[in-house]
């Protein structure tokens, strides 16, 4: 044997050794099992038998946080209940102590404006598929530096394609699991064709969402829409701009309704929603332009009413 099997002072000799570039932005990290922060990246670790790490058996929530406020946190935290539920995945700690801790993982991060990712899993167990093997669920909470999307973006929108990926049935779609394996394949084709996203579209030709994104449209009626809930997540900053987009009156109806390719490419104005784009306008489907190609002064308004929403 070539390789020697290493004992536990020797392995963390090689944990310290690894230099991954990605980690650089991650500032800090509540480990559950450890009761703990770490400041670390190498060392935000969990184990391989966590049913999170080897069948996706696990939720999450990533947070927008503006100078030090972590943005619907309420929101996002009452999300990752609903999520854990659906799955009988028990949450290791109360929704205040969850708050609490979140909170405290930012103090030790030090950020100002930071996203927050707060994972649940279903903790080490055997190799099995059977969650009943896993004893404690897990708690991990992230904080890493926010970096924004190019502004270039927002000024002359985003471009973007049909996905091959069919979104997922009714029950999962709802759930923010950590097996987000269609998702990550949206991801992946929308960098090899060269676009900023893909969208997917349900077997009746129905708009769903994009990999992480919701997707709202204004329609030629002028109308404000959203597709149905039932093939998508329900996002956090889509519901808070519709409900912006009222409370100011943006436009005289929002509401929720079918959208074919063909609304999409008809529409007066396209717009990505989610945590870490706020409101992105989308200027660009499958190489046709929407309206005159330009971002639309709804897309700027609801943009600016959900940054005025975060301070
Ligand atoms: C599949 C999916 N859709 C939509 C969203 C947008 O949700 P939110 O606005 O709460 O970030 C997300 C968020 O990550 C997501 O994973």
């Amino acid at each position: 044997m070539s390789r020697p099997v290493l004992a536990a002072d020797e392995l963390l000799k090689r944990i310290l050794s690894q230099e991954v570039e990605a980690r650089s932005s991650y500032r800090a990290c509540y480990l559950g099992w450890a009761e703990a922060f770490v400041t670390d990246p190498r060392l935000m670790l969990l184990s391989l038998d966590d049913h999170m790490v080897h069948r996706g058996d696990g939720v999450f929530e990533a947070i927008k946080v503006v100078h030090q406020k972590p943005y619907l946190l309420k929101e996002h935290l009452d999300r990752l209940k609903v999520s854990a539920d659906f799955i009988s995945l028990k949450l290791p700690v109360d929704l205040q102590t969850l708050s609490q801790l979140v909170q405290e993982t930012l103090e030790v991060s030090g950020l100002q404006e930071s996203i927050i990712r707060i994972f649940i899993s279903r903790g080490s167990g055997s190799f099995s598929p059977n969650p009943y093997d896993c004893k404690k669920s897990g708690l991990f909470i992230v904080a890493t530096e926010y970096k924004p999307i190019a502004q270039e973006k927002y000024l002359k929108g985003v471009r973007i394609g049909k996905s091959q990926v069919m979104p997922k049935s009714s029950f999962w779609a709802r759930i923010k699991s950590c097996n987000y394996l269609p998702n990550v394949m949206m991801k992946k084709e929308s960098v090899d064709r060269g676009l900023d996203f893909t969208v997917s579209f349900d077997e009746s030709g129905n708009l769903a969402e994009s990999s992480t994104e919701n997707m709202i449209v204004v329609d030629q009626k002028g109308r404000l829409c959203r597709p149905y809930l039932n093939r998508i997540l329900k996002g956090c900053t889509m519901t808070r701009v519709m409900e912006l987009a009222s409370q100011y009156q943006v436009l005289s109806s929002v509401v929720e309704d079918h959208l074919t390719e063909e609304d999409v490419i008809r529409a007066r104005e396209v717009m990505m929603v989610g945590t870490t784009l706020d409101v992105l306008p989308v200027t660009e489907f499958e190489g046709k332009k929407i309206g005159n190609g330009q971002v639309g002064p709804l897309a700027q308004k609801l943009h600016q009413l959900l940054l005025n929403d975060q301070f």
